[in-house]
């Protein structure tokens, strides 16, 4: 019996040693301590022992067991450490490996200006206003004192929809001037950004699709001197207190007295030159025209069921791209609707 200890021993450690998984382990200790196992087989023949070989039987079974259950503890965690080793290496991450960059967007230069020139108005009372794009000719035209025959509404500039020429899509933002005064009364003070349509050939300063912002406020005593510190304000705010401007007498026919709002060319600072040269930017003018503004018309108050009597008003309207090509230094139009991202990307 002590021979079959020793055999049992000698099979388990090295059976043990060469256990190469938890579940190995596990079937090994089943087979050799458990309820059916090989020890337990031995320990059933203690009956046939004398009394005096007993005890030293025992003992020596004891023994055996203690030393199989320390090995298969030992392996136990020899094979978790190397599992543990294994996952580790299996999941190690090269910290130093270059992260991929995430390109993230932005908004386009020109909303970014826009949204300047929303908030400047916006904190000087005015209200944000939007109206459609596709027109009636008499929103567009008529009611803003252009009558019929005028040039502005030839086929050869406008996008008509219909043969009578009564519906289109806009060619200015004016017609916004009326949709809110036949809406509300005043005192009025909105701006109206939007799209515009003429036929233009596309080129540097064109395009058949361009972005204006209409200005116009009504109430009891407006003048000419509130349109003019209102376009300051903005253009001071917009390019800097040293910005430079005009106004120049013109003629719209739904404005009266009417103007237009030049600014000093950056570039050549008003002289029309650069190094002897004729200044590229404003093509040796000295100014950029920006702006058309005025009085709005009593006729037109009237038509809109405005007192003219009780009431006065100024209106303005300015092209969006000019003002954001001069805000970003961008220097040809169609670089702004190109949407080229290493252009866009710049600012
Ligand atoms: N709508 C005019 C244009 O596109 C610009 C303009 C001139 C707007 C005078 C106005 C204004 O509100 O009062 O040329």
């Amino acid at each position: 019996m002590k021979q079959q200890l020793e055999d049992i021993k000698q099979r388990a450690l090295a059976a043990l040693d060469g256990a190469a998984s938890p579940t190995a382990l596990e079937e090994l200790r089943v087979k050799l301590l458990g309820k059916k196992g090989e020890l337990t087989a031995v320990l059933k023949q203690m009956g046939k022992l004398t009394p005096e070989e007993r005890p030293v039987m025992g003992q020596l079974a004891n023994a055996v067991r203690a030393d199989i259950e320390a090995k298969l503890e030992e392996r136990k965690s020899a094979l978790h450490a190397a599992a543990l080793e294994a996952k580790l290496a299996a999941e190690a991450i090269d910290v130093t490996i270059p992260g991929e960059p995430v390109s993230l967007g932005h908004q386009h230069p020109m909303n970014q200006v826009l949204q300047e020139i929303k908030d400047i108005f916006v904190g000087m009372g005015y209200t944000v206003v939007d109206g459609p794009e596709v027109e009636l000719a008499d929103y567009n035209f008529t009611k803003l004192n252009i009558q019929e025959g005028h040039p502005s509404r030839d086929r050869s500039d406008t996008f008509y929809f219909t043969d009578d020429d009564s519906v289109l899509l806009r060619t200015q933002t004016s017609p916004m001037q009326i949709r809110t005064m036949e809406k509300m009364q005043p005192p009025i003070r909105i701006v109206a950004p939007g799209r515009v349509y003429r036929k233009d050939e596309a080129d540097a300063t064109h395009s058949p699709m361009f972005h204006q912002i209409e200005g116009l406020v009504v109430d009891e005593g407006i003048t000419m001197g509130d349109l003019k510190g209102a376009l300051e304000t903005l253009m001071k705010r917009l390019y800097g207190e040293e910005a430079v401007m005009r106004f120049r007498p013109h003629h719209f026919p739904f404005t009266e007295p009417s103007c237009e709002m030049d600014m000093q060319c950056h570039k050549c600072h008003g002289t029309g030159e650069v190094d002897g040269q004729v200044c590229s930017t404003c093509h040796g003018e000295g100014w950029i025209e920006l702006l058309g503004a005025g009085m709005v018309h009593p006729e037109v108050l009237e038509g809109c069921g405005i007192d003219s009597r009780k009431y006065s008003g100024f209106a303005f309207g300015l092209g969006l791209e000019r003002m954001a090509m001069r805000r970003m230094r961008i220097n040809d139009l169609r670089l702004i609707f190109d949407n080229d991202v290493r252009f866009l990307s710049q600012f």
